[in-house]
């Protein structure tokens, strides 16, 4: 597999096979994947891989803690910009629309909308739960560095011929992770991420979401 075909594969998948992953193999994507780029080679991503025990743990406790708050503990960070403006704004919409209709969930299905969105906590039934965090003392460049090592992470899983997911939404629950894992006070959670083999018969698993046309975003000058 090339990085193209790597990139044009990877999709987020949201409905995994049990199989496990074994853990040199996520050793290897991790370490793969630490040669991204950083400034000043900061390297500043720390990341958590829970499987088998701790795991099915994990997921237990932040099912526990869900009926007395629904809405997770608040996330440490703004996910998106206040009153989101176009055409970010229809994009995301959009994105949201076209995942729901894969399952046949409508618009004013609030409660279908929330038991898929509640799939998150689970990590979609991925057998590998992964954490990607940073010290808080850290500015937008180098959360644009734990991005990068993020989406190597996710192309390296395609050539092991694994998916993944990133999982933004896990920050709502930063409080219990950072529990779980006894992450030291300096450092706060960006992002989860589900990894495993993706349920080629699973409906979700078919959104494949599109993309602005290059001359939205690129400008090229002097060619
Ligand atoms: C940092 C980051 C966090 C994300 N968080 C979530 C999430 O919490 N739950 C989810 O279902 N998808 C999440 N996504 C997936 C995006 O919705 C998805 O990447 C986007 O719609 C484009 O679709 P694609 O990944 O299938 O190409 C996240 C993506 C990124 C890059």
């Amino acid at each position: 597999m090339n990085v193209t075909e790597a990139i044009a594969t990877r999709m987020s998948c949201r409905a995994f096979l049990p199989t496990p992953v074994p853990e040199a193999t996520v050793r290897a994507i991790l370490d793969a994947a630490a040669q991204s780029p950083s400034g000043g080679n900061l390297q500043p991503w720390r990341v958590y891989a829970l499987a088998g025990a701790p795991l099915a743990e994990f997921v237990a406790l932040v099912r526990s803690r869900m009926p007395a708050n629904p809405r997770g503990e608040g996330s440490e960070y703004d996910i998106y910009p206040a009153d989101l403006w176009e055409p970010y704004r229809a994009r995301r919409f959009k994105c949201g629309e076209d995942l729901y209709a894969t399952i046949g969930v409508t618009r004013d299905d609030k409660f279908g909308r929330l038991l898929q969105f509640a799939r998150n906590f689970e990590f979609f039934g991925a057998p590998v739960g992964l954490f990607f965090c940073l010290d808080r003392r850290m500015g937008p460049p180098q959360w644009s560095d734990v991005g990068m090592y993020m989406q190597s992470v996710m192309l390296v899983a395609r050539e092991h011929g694994l998916h993944t997911c990133a999982q933004e939404a896990w920050s709502v629950w930063h409080r219990t992770v950072g529990e779980f894992l006894a992450l030291p006070p300096e450092l706060m959670l960006f992002s989860g991420m589900a990894l495993g083999y993706r349920d080629e018969a699973a409906p979700i698993n078919r959104l494949r979401t599109d993309r602005a046309p290059l001359e939205d975003f690129a400008q090229l000058r002097g060619f």
